[in-house]
């Protein structure tokens, strides 16, 4: 037998735009999402509509509302559940997750559940041209809402030639965790004195001037990804639409969110545990003077990760971490 009979099943909701992860964990955790006649679900990360598509065919009463910010990303999902949308079942919105949770909450809390699937599907990583990848001759774009955008959204190469050493050195160490995040600002300075960063091998071999060797693999991941999130403003959008998607949830509403590194997960843990608590004041208070009592309940007492196998079907599960929370009743 070869290897091409040994490659592992892929999950019904896989695509070769994207493999969503965690599946039958989103579906579990949204099944307990209120059912007022009709469940309005928000997914504030559509991608290629896989984890939408699974709550529209295994949720009853369910109907999505879908958005995304990359317009490729929204022809995609549209193209594949046409029929749904077709039925009334889907409504697709190209936006920001952070403004469409707060524009969806205006008028009271309508939505059972929420879903957020953080950071970018494996089409955008994929695809060179998007520049979300350090693959040899990637232009250093990263933007995930691409041309369509704003239009003032900076891109990956516009951050390196504008911001200044200190910025960019907060930006290495803050969103990427580098130690040698100083080191690293200089160099991009000097380099940039001498020509524009354009390209993905462009900043490797900048990286590769201040290790003195070529970088890992995993090192260079960490410093695209740095950009990438400041590009994106990636942990704002976060932060931002977690409380706007709670004020939006119907009473016993359930948010779920799956992310993919630290710094993503580290808001979503702090957020989901501070809403649960029932008192929020500082410990050298006497008496109780915050809101007393908890705003909902953790469903999920530590992260959820993928199994073994769903790693082995889908390498690129490995890192996502799920933590799920349901409103008060
Ligand atoms: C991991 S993929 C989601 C995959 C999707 N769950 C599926 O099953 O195909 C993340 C998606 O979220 C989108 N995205 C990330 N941050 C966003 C934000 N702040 N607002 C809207 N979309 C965002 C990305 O463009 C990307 O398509």
């Amino acid at each position: 037998m070869t290897g091409a009979f040994l490659n592992p099943p892929l999950s019904p909701h896989a695509s070769d735009y994207h493999s969503p992860v965690l599946v039958d964990r989103v579906l579990e955790f949204l099944s307990l999402a209120p059912d007022p006649g009709e469940r309005r679900i928000m997914d504030g990360t559509l991608g290629g509509g896989g984890h939408t598509e699974a709550i529209l065919r295994r949720i009853p009463g369910s109907v999505v509302l879908g958005v995304d910010r990359d317009p490729a990303a929204i022809r995609e999902a549209r193209s594949r559940l046409a029929s749904f949308e077709s039925e009334g079942r889907l409504q697709v919105v190209e936006d920001r997750f952070d403004s469409v949770a707060r524009q969806v909450g205006v008028a009271g809390p309508v939505l059972s559940g929420a879903l957020l699937d953080l950071g970018v599907s494996s089409r955008q990583i994929d695809e060179d041209g998007r520049g979300f990848t350090f693959r040899d001759g990637a232009p250093l774009d990263m933007r995930m809402a691409g041309e369509g955008g704003s239009g003032a959204e900076p891109t990956a190469a516009d951050l390196l030639a504008e911001l200044d050493e200190d910025e960019l050195a907060r930006l290495f160490r803050e969103k990427g965790e580098e130690r040698g995040s100083r080191a690293l600002a200089r160099a991009v300075v000097a380099a940039r004195s001498e020509a524009p960063l354009r390209t993905s091998d462009d900043l490797v071999a900048v990286i590769a001037s201040v290790y003195r060797r070529p970088p890992l693999a995993k090192e260079k991941a960490r410093i695209f990804q740095a950009l990438r999130i400041e590009v994106n403003d990636e942990i704002e959008s976060l932060e931002e639409a977690l409380p706007a998607l709670r004020d939006a949830l119907l009473p016993g509403g359930v948010l779920v969110v799956i992310a993919y590194h630290s710094l993503e997960d580290r808001p979503v843990k702090r957020t989901l545990r501070e809403w649960s608590r029932s008192c929020i004041c500082p410990p050298e208070l006497p008496v109780c003077r915050c809101r007393g009592e908890a705003l909902g309940e953790l469903l999920t007492r530590s992260v959820v990760r993928p199994t073994p196998q769903e790693v082995a079907e889908n390498p690129r599960s490995r890192s996502a971490r799920l933590r799920a929370w349901r409103k008060a009743p």
